[in-house]
């Protein structure tokens, strides 16, 4: 009695796992491949991906290339099973790049969120394997997927799947406002509740994602009608992922009370941002120490990036490339899950998916009935 598994467009995994993208850096070709090996679908993270590779790969990397390459390297560890890219549209000046390199790398599934994917698919017919390619956006309402099912009608495509990202969930939330994020009917199980009256009439396959962390809730959405989970959390908490060993220890130690919604200071994307109190970066923004620093221009809102001049901001893309021991002149920054305190040590990624795909229950009776 395992999972499912998970099927949309042309792709197949065997377990109904999504590991979440997780940028900078944390999604890396080594936990991806590791995931989709394992039979789940592993996810890179396209955030600052030319920084990432050329720091790993020691050359200098076009966010073109370096997507083909991060994707290429990935398939070598999953053995040819599928792998997904995560491509958040405010990394604006990256964005079509970043599709196009995942496509030449030979990416199966593109996963979008971080905005509104609208032009995800016009920018996807331009390349040969346009066909080949699942597209999902991420949302936080049925709202949201309307509004992107009705632009993706002049493309001819449907999205193939959905995310439905609720407010547990690490990294952005999709909300600016920490009364929404705690709002009940904003809370996961409602909102997947709302957006499956959308995708059932339009048979689109929902996601669930933003706080699962086991085989139980794993069943709950599916058995509320979810054809698959999206999960980031317990995966950075892998030996395999790109985080730092700091970011895993503060990680395994933090208690609930350590896990906050930044808002000011926040993320220069104005989304609600997952911080560990304790992130010696959040931390130099809260005491207003750092000058505030944008060198890196990922992420844009109207074409600035508001860190370059706002204390109200912290520059997440140096504080993150610090997390994943890239940028070594600044402070680490921590981003995490609502229910990152219910980990207690970093695993392999082959043990985590055995235990997501393990009824405890079954195991527990058959060791009562071995010990009578
Ligand atoms: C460290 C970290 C980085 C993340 N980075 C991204 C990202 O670059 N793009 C994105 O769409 N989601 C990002 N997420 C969200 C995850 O993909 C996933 O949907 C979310 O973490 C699910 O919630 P969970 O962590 O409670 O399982 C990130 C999450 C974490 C924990």
């Amino acid at each position: 009695m395992t999972l499912p598994s998970f099927k949309f467009r042309n792709q197949s995994i065997q377990f109904p796992i999504i590991q979440g993208g997780m940028g900078i850096g944390f999604s890396n070709h080594l936990l991806a491949g590791t995931v989709s090996k394992y039979g789940g679908l592993g996810v890179i993270s396209s955030a600052a991906l030319d920084s990432v590779v050329s720091f790993r790969l020691k050359g200098e990397y076009s966010t073109r290339k370096a997507c083909a390459r991060e994707v290429s390297d990935a398939k070598k560890i999953s053995e040819g099973r599928p792998i997904g890219m995560n491509i958040m549209v405010a990394t604006v000046n990256q964005y079509d790049d970043s599709v196009l390199g995942s496509m030449d790398g030979g990416v199966d599934v593109i996963i979008s969120g971080a905005g509104l994917p609208t032009k995800l698919p016009g920018i996807v017919s331009t390349h040969p394997r346009a066909q080949e390619v699942a597209l999902v956006p991420i949302v936080s309402s049925a709202r949201a997927l309307q509004i992107i099912i009705k632009k993706w009608e002049k493309y001819h495509r449907l999205p193939d799947a959905v995310v439905v990202e609720g407010p547990l969930a690490g990294g952005h939330i999709g909300w600016t406002k920490k009364e929404d994020a705690y709002a009940d009917h904003n809370k996961l199980e409602n909102l997947v509740s709302e957006v499956l009256e959308l995708t059932h009439q339009y048979d689109i396959p929902l996601i669930a994602a933003g706080g699962i962390h086991n085989y139980h809730d794993i069943k709950k959405y599916l058995n509320m009608g979810c054809a698959a989970v999206q999960m980031g959390t317990r995966f950075l908490a892998t030996f395999e992922s790109g985080a730092s060993q700091n970011y895993k220890n503060h990680l395994v130690k933090c208690t609930k009370n350590d896990i906050d919604l930044a808002d000011i200071p926040g993320s220069p994307c104005k989304l609600l941002f997952r911080v560990i109190k304790t992130s010696p970066f959040y931390q130099q923004a809260l005491h207003k120490d750092r000058i505030p620093l944008c060198n890196k221009g990922y992420i844009l809102v109207n074409g600035v990036c508001a860190a370059q001049n706002n204390t109200d901001c912290f520059c997440i893309c140096n504080g993150l490339l610090a997390s994943s021991s890239i940028e070594t002149n600044e402070l680490e920054l921590y981003t995490v899950g609502g229910r990152a305190d219910e980990i207690t040590q970093i695993i392999s990624v082959q043990d985590l998916m055995q235990e997501l795909i393990t009824n405890p229950d079954i195991l527990l009776c058959n060791q009562m009935v071995c010990n009578m």
